[in-house]
């Protein structure tokens, strides 16, 4: 029996349990994974600087998203073919955030129906990522879809026109549906736990894409060629065709400059998420995190206070304190990526309730040593640059 005592010691039982397809498929960045690792190491120049002395006896994490509460600013992010790490993984997801008080976002390209995912989180917060493909009436039906299952917040994600150039997949035959080369059969003998679930699950299909195309014959084939058919013609102005069709908030994921934060805020999206897609687009940006304090203060300037849209962060969260750091500079909340992934794929559902645990025990920890009792008390003066040290 393994301890785990932090996110990483999952992410290396995740390693040991996935075939290398699903691991590199899982962990990978694009290119030659400059983004991937910077985002990273973004968190490590800044230091806290803590004050002591402060009463943090009644410390909480808690916070609301457009008034409603969650246990701590961060929300379990969206990731698509989830299936391919767990059975059913989507709805293990939904649960472990709702257990815990926190906002799931699905992905389009979920493994599962998003009506079951709703039937496992009867009174859970779900949040609906969106791809817009070609055929606009895809996304249109998705949206209906969720409207009527009661997903609160749309995530249109646009940083994904075409797919990033991501190797390791290239050269592990990744492809869907997925095709079981002698490669994979060999990759599969030495990790009979995840062949045997997958051999009696039935390979993961993108189940929420091909309802929503219709019923037709060979869907899952069909839903795998159109999931690559992004509209490549989206722009600013089809933020308005999303408003007509989702009366709750509109969140534009995937934004890494000052000028496109304020382009969102002109056409009135209610919040954005600061991301590069966890790396696994662009080979080589700026940190997601980096960028942050200069688009808070763009989106503030003139106002009083913060920005007046909700700005998001995600990319290389791995520690609560990398939640307190996202927070002091501005961050509303942090969407977890790979984190509860790891979990999942570890050890299913008691996994993905570990990571989602010792995060926030970790947030908790690093705001009691911080000082702060609240997260209104993570400000920026929390946070120290910290100079280079010379080796
Ligand atoms: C396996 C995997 C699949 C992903 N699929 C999606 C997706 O379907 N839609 C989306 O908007 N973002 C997707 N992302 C990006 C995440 O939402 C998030 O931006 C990123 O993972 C954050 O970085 P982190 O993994 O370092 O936390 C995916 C990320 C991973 C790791």
């Amino acid at each position: 029996m393994h301890a785990f005592s932090c996110v990483e010691d999952y992410r290396l039982a995740a390693r040991r349990r996935l075939t290398k397809l699903a691991f590199d498929y899982l962990e990978g960045g694009a290119e030659d994974g400059d983004a991937l690792r910077r985002n990273r190491d973004a968190f490590g120049q800044w230091g806290f600087s803590p004050r002591v002395m402060t009463d943090t006896s009644q410390t909480s994490s808690k916070t609301t998203f457009w008034g409603r509460d969650a246990a701590a600013p961060m929300a379990v992010g969206p990731t698509g073919l989830n299936g391919l790490f767990w059975p059913r993984a989507d709805e293990l997801l939904a649960r472990a955030a709702a257990d815990a008080g926190l906002p799931f976002v699905l992905s389009t390209a979920s493994t599962s129906l998003l009506e079951d995912v709703r039937a496992a989180v009867p009174h859970g917060e779900l949040w609906l990522q969106l791809y817009v493909q070609q055929d606009r009436r895809i996304a249109e039906s998705m949206m209906r879809r969720a409207r009527k299952a009661g997903f609160r917040t749309l995530m249109l994600t646009v940083d994904t026109p075409v797919h990033g150039k991501r190797d390791h997949d290239t050269r592990n035959g990744f492809r869907l549906p997925l095709r079981f080369t002698p490669r994979l059969v060999a990759d599969c003998m030495r990790h009979p736990h995840w062949s045997w679930q997958m051999l009696m699950g039935g390979a993961p299909q993108l189940r929420n894409i091909a309802r929503s195309v219709g019923e037709r014959a060979d869907l899952a084939r069909h839903a795998a060629m159109l999931s690559r058919q992004m509209d490549l013609s989206l722009s600013w102005d089809d933020l308005a065709w999303v408003r007509r069709h989702w009366p709750g908030e509109v969140l534009v994921k995937g934004i890494l400059s000052v000028d496109d934060a304020r382009q969102a805020q002109a056409h009135g999206a209610d919040g954005i998420v600061v991301s590069n897609h966890g790396g696994r687009q662009l080979g080589s940006t700026l940190a997601p995190v980096e960028a942050l304090p200069m688009i808070v203060e763009a989106l503030s300037a003139g106002g009083r206070g913060g920005p007046a849209m909700s700005v998001f962060v995600d990319g290389g969260v791995r520690r609560g304190a990398d939640v307190a750091k996202a927070v002091a500079l501005g961050a509303k909340g942090v969407l977890l990526g790979r984190a509860p992934l790891y979990g999942v794929a570890a050890r299913g559902a008691r996994g993905v309730a570990g990571v989602l645990e010792l995060m926030l025990g970790e947030l908790r920890t690093t705001m009691q040593l911080l000082g702060c009792a609240s997260v209104d008390d993570l400000t920026p003066q929390r946070l120290a640059r910290l100079p280079a040290l010379r080796s």
